[in-house]
């Protein structure tokens, strides 16, 4: 077992997750539900957009976490296909953020060897977040590092009736036959067809549902809750979601 040191705050706390964590049991794909920023804001008495701000920069910090533990997919959702019933000022909002947070961030991420991907619907969002999301995937494409997966205007179920939408063109041009249908075919017309699953699954905020993430995905994927709101959640809790994945026995149907 590896075991390296962290730059901890609080030494008490570290001290005893650093004797804990196993450097080769590290979750290879962590997917994150970013939750809590409106709440975060509320608490604060600030305007619900307040949160979204300050839970874009938490993204940086958790980027940073997830590169130093090596983990080698990060998908993180930012958007889904139902946070567009939202008010449009909020809405309006969120559609900047990509643009801020890649003028702000890009040179560092690119630094730090960091490769961005997108899952969802980019095509349907407003062009400049598109190009600046676009630019970005460009700029990165030949980095080897962490890949940040950015799950915006993603939602599950549209991701799969595409995916079926898909295979029944090919069968009706006959490029595919009805029993060439398989679990591994249909996950290579998903979004995620280049990624290997989920191990570890993380929602903030203290809801305890995928509202729609990765449906397919996280069969089994390991579940890990926190009451923390997004713009909290720590580089520490971040280990602890590793520490305790490293405890858990997956079984896969098995014994
Ligand atoms: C998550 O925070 C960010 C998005 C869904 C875009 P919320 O905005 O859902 O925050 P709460 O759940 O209302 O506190
Ligand atoms: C899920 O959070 C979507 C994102 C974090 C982007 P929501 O806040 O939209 O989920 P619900 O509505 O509480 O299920
Ligand atoms: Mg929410």
């Amino acid at each position: 077992m590896r075991l390296f040191k962290l730059p901890f705050k609080n030494k008490k706390n570290h001290a005893r997750l650093e004797s804990t964590i196993q450097l080769d049991n590290i979750p290879k794909h962590i997917a994150i539900i970013m939750d809590g920023n409106g709440r975060w804001a509320q608490k604060q008495g600030l305007p619900r957009v307040a949160g979204h701000r300050e839970g874009m920069d938490n993204v940086k910090r958790i980027v940073k976490a997830a590169n130093h533990f090596k983990v080698e997919v990060l998908t993180l959702y930012a958007f889904s296909t139902e946070n567009w019933k939202r008010p449009t000022q909020e809405v309006e909002y969120i559609m900047k953020l990509p643009i801020d947070f890649l003028q702000h961030y890009l040179p560092e991420l690119i630094e730090e060897n960091v490769r961005i991907q997108t899952i969802g619907e980019v095509n349907n969002l407003p062009k400049k977040t598109k190009s600046a999301i676009m630019r970005a995937i460009d700029e990165t494409s030949n980095n080897t590092g962490l890949i940040l997966n950015i799950a915006i205007n993603y939602g599950s179920r549209f991701e799969m009736v595409r995916a079926i939408q898909d295979i029944c063109r090919d069968v009706t041009d006959g490029k595919y036959d009805i029993d060439d249908i398989t679990e591994t075919a249909l996950a290579e017309h998903l979004y995620t067809s280049h990624i290997k699953d989920p191990d570890l699954l993380i929602r903030t905020s203290g809801e305890l549902r995928l509202s729609n993430f990765l449906l397919w995905q996280t069969a089994y994927t390991e579940l890990w809750f926190t009451d923390t709101l997004w713009p909290d959640f720590s580089f520490e809790e971040f280990e602890k979601a590793i520490n305790d994945f490293q405890n858990r026995k997956r079984r896969y149907g098995g014994i």
